[in-house]
This record gives structure tokens, sequence and C-alpha cells, in this order.
């Protein structure tokens, strides 16, 4: 096991399904209410650069429901905020902490902190990757299909962070993704690139339906990203024709399933309709980031797994 989560390609196939074997016993017993206190007195610390809810969330409560401790760091009530270097944030709360995660608007943000922690760090969303997200996905499909192995999912939108990390998965988990994206949104050729060569299947197309046809799963987020704001303008017409509708979704399977990472810009990459519909689990894959970041902050913060006896 890596010392640290920076993306989804940091956990191996075994890993991945360890971790969220965990996640779905750690659901049952907080469902039962049953204590499962394994990071007691463990303390993360959370650095956002950006704007939060889930992820945020999700992190300390977890942290309190594993009977630790989580504490919300804002870059600028920090002496990061006034020039510190993170080198030196990332060894001076290496002292104090047992992990921390980052949401960061750079990637390399991220990878400087880690070189610098003697502590696990975990990417909690960069411009490249939002792995934590994937984690949840990935439970959240193996709940609802069994396993994710040979399914087909439907990327419909900004070839960004959360599809990145999707992409990378398939080399992890045996699903295969078609993404339909406006050519210049596609995803780096790069990442493409290092999931075919980890096994992935991947296809780029620019059409939805293109995409969508036979998918077990169609997976939207919002147009304009954390950071993409000033690109607001020329994203909307870039984007017209790739809204998830129920037009759209009926040319998947007919079971097919419809996820959303939230937050959600109903009428802009997903109508309402969808979202409150039938095929909707988006409520259920926001539950699993607790549960699989429980799993995960275990794992890292102990080096073991869930033990038996819980
Ligand atoms: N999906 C997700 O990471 O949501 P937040 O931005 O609210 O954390
Ligand atoms: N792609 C979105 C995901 C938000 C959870 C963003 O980076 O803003």
């Amino acid at each position: 096991m890596n010392k640290d989560f920076l993306s989804i390609l940091d956990l191996d196939g075994v890993e991945i399904e360890r971790t969220i074997s965990d996640a779905l016993r750690l659901k049952g017993m907080k469902a039962r209410g049953e204590a499962h206190e394994l990071l007691r007195a463990k303390s993360l610390g959370m650095i956002f650069e950006k704007a939060s809810t889930r992820t945020r969330v999700s992190f300390e409560a977890g942290m309190a429901d594993l009977g630790g401790h989580a504490l919300f760091l804002n870059p600028q009530d920090m002496q990061l905020g006034r020039g510190e270097e993170i080198r030196d944030t990332a060894r001076a709360l290496s002292r104090y902490l047992d992990g921390v995660m980052i949401r960061a608007y750079r990637h390399a943000t991220i990878e400087e902190y880690a070189r610098y922690s003697s502590i696990p760090v975990i990417n909690g969303l960069s411009d490249t990757e939002h792995p934590c997200q994937v984690l949840a996905d990935i439970m959240t499909i193996r709940e609802r299909f069994g396993s994710p192995d040979g399914l087909r999912i439907a990327w419909v939108g900004d070839g960004n962070n959360v599809c990145n990390s999707l992409i990378l998965s398939s080399a992890l988990t045996g699903m295969e993704i078609s993404v339909a994206s406006p050519p210049a949104y596609r995803p780096k050729e790069r990442v493409v690139e290092r999931a075919k060569a980890a096994g992935g299947r991947i296809r780029i197309c620019t059409a939805p339906p293109d995409a969508v046809r036979d998918a077990d799963v169609i997976y939207t987020d919002i147009w304009v990203s954390m950071g993409d704001e000033a690109e607001r303008a020329e994203r909307m017409r870039a984007f017209t024709g790739y809204t998830v509708d129920e037009g759209l979704v009926e040319r998947a399977s007919s079971g097919a399933v419809v996820m959303h990472c939230l937050p959600a810009h109903r009428g802009e990459e997903i109508t309402d309709a969808v979202l409150e519909g039938p095929h909707s689990i988006v409520w259920d894959q926001a539950e699993n980031r607790l549960h699989a970041q429980k799993a995960l902050l275990v794992r890292l913060m102990t080096g073991a797994g869930v033990p038996e006896e819980h």
C-alpha cells in the first residue's frame, strides 16, 4: 500500500476491492449502530483551497465515527496564506497529525506536500484528479451491479478531474469507459494513455448518443469546475447539446443508472427530471463518500484493513 492517496492508481485492483469490502462492512456497522472506533485519538488535518460540502463533511464525520478527530484548515488562516512554504507546513503538521487531506487548485501542490510529509496525504480534489470521489463511485457501482467488471460506463461532458480518475479506474476495475466531450474539452491524452498502458479500455468520442449506447452507467459533472469560472461563457456554448436528459438516458441499457459527483447545475449538464428520476443514484454516491473514505483512512493510518471482529 502506498503511503499516500493522490491518484486512484495509488491503489491496485486488490487494494480497491479490499477497501470497498471494508467500506461496505463499515456502512453496515454504522447502520446497526455498532461502534467502530478504529482510529481512536488519531487526527486528520483537512486543507481546503477551494469550497466543499461533501468532502469536508464526510471526512470530518468519518473521523468522528472512527473515534478520531478532524481539523478544518483554511490556508488563508494559516501561515501558508502569508507565504510559508508548503514543504515547511508539511513537515510541521507531520509532527502533530496522523494524516492530511488536501483540496488544491494545482495537483503539483498536493504532490509537493506529499513529498515532504511523513504522514499519509489524501487528494481531496485537484485539477487533475478526484480519487476519493471515484473510490466511492466504484463502491456504489459494486452495490448496484455486484461487480464493476465488464460494465460499460459513459461519461458525458467535460473531460475533467473526476473524468480522469474514472478513466484511470477502468484499469483497476475492468469497466469500459466511453467519453463524449466537445473536442476542446476531452480528457488529457496523457491520462488516457496512462490508463490504457495499465490495461484500461477507453473510447473517446464527440456525440453523447455514441457514448451512452449500451451503457450501464451514465456519468456527468458540472461544465464549469472550480477554477474555470473565467471560461463560463465559452464553456456554456461548447457544452450545448451535452445535457443528460431523459432522451439520452433512454438510449442506454434499460437498467442503466445515472451518476453525478455533485454539486449539480440542473438545466445545464443534467435535467431536474433525470437527477430526481428513477435512474439516478446520486444520493447513494454522496453517502458512500463517507463509508469509502472511512475505509481508506483506516488503511492509510493503521496500515491494515478493518479487523474481522468488526
Ligand atoms: N463531490 C464533491 O467532492 O463534492 P464537494 O465539492 O461538495 O466536496
Ligand atoms: N469537477 C468539479 C468537481 C466538484 C466536486 C470541480 O472540480 O469543481
